[in-house]
């Protein structure tokens, strides 16, 4: 039985159960076979989302604008300058005013606790385009082309090779919700937080299934069957990118770690890529990868979000 998601904001996949997780998947692969079809889906006709970007986009940007325009809506665009925000007015006040014109925001920012606060205080449904500390809409469309490819999540094994990012966190909450087991390798100092570590490990023994935080990345790719990298240095973290170059070394996904997964492993990346750097050519490019599969399907399963939250 469908489970009701409208009005609901869309922050963390932890706060998802799993009948919802899988309600999206199902409706984003409805939605993408009705587009691929040319069926007219026009589950939100007349309704208007605004998108607020603190930080630069290309795939969030364009998928969700264009998702909304397909679902028979339209989208508006706030760049870093575009609202009172950025001259001190409240987030408060920014959510009680904005809910008065829109049906739905979509916010990419710094602080997690600002999109938190537009969902709190407002009274129309937030969804969550990247925080520092998450990228759930990145994980929930990771998942749904995994679930493409392999037709199960359960039981297989994620390796994430990086920085303990909010990438690393949304794969963390993501993964051990459906059961896959998923280790994460980074350097030292560079983990990803204890409290998000703790929570899926909760999630993972419900599900029965493994979550390893280690420094070896030939560890946690043995036996993967999912290898998942993204950039060292994070939008916001630029002045930091020179010495994470030199602490991130050997953590690079190339031919030879690679070789330590199952031999028919899908790479993934959220994009954009730094290649050369966390990825070589030789592997994004290699018949394994899936990134490009990964980047359409932010379109299909964001529609899916938006047309059951804002609904
Ligand atoms: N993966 C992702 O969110 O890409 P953008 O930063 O281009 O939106
Ligand atoms: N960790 C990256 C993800 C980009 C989609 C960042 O926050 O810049």
């Amino acid at each position: 039985m469908a489970v009701n998601m409208k009005g609901k904001s869309f922050l963390s996949i932890n706060d998802l159960t799993l009948e919802e997780m899988y309600q999206i998947f199902d409706l984003s692969r409805t939605l993408k076979e009705k587009l691929y079809t040319g069926e007219e889906h026009h589950l939100l006709k007349g309704k208007t989302l605004g998108m607020i970007f603190a930080k630069p986009s290309t795939r969030t940007r364009i998928s969700f604008e264009v998702g909304i325009y397909q679902l028979g809506g339209i989208g508006m665009y706030f760049g870093p300058n575009d609202l009172q925000l950025n001259r001190g007015e409240t987030i408060s006040d920014t959510a009680k005013v904005l809910s008065r014109y829109l049906d739905g925001i979509m916010i990419r920012t710094f602080k997690h606790e600002d999109v938190e606060g537009l969902a709190k205080y407002g009274s129309i449904p937030v969804i969550n385009g990247l925080t520092d500390l998450l990228h759930p809409c990145q994980v929930m469309t990771d998942l749904f082309t995994i679930l493409e490819k392999r037709r199960k999540l359960q039981g297989l094994k994620l390796a994430y090779i990086g920085d303990g990012n909010n990438m690393a966190h949304s794969l963390l909450n993501g993964c051990s919700k459906v059961g896959m087991d998923i280790a994460c390798a980074s350097p030292k100092g560079y983990e990803p937080q204890g409290w998000i570590v703790d929570n899926a490990k909760k999630n993972a023994a419900y599900m029965g299934s493994k979550v390893v935080i280690t420094n070896d990345p030939v560890e946690a790719c043995k036996d993967a069957d999912i290898i998942y990298t993204d950039v060292w240095a994070s939008m916001g973290q630029e002045k930091e990118a020179q010495e994470r170059n030199q602490r991130f070394t050997g953590f690079q996904v190339n031919n030879k770690l690679v070789s330590n997964a199952k031999d028919d492993y899908l790479f993934m990346h959220c994009l954009p890529a730094h290649r050369e750097e966390e990825v070589t050519n030789e592997v994004v490019d290699s018949a394994n990868s899936i990134v490009f599969d990964e980047a359409e399907n932010r379109l299909h399963v964001q529609k899916a979000i938006m047309a059951l939250v804002m609904g």
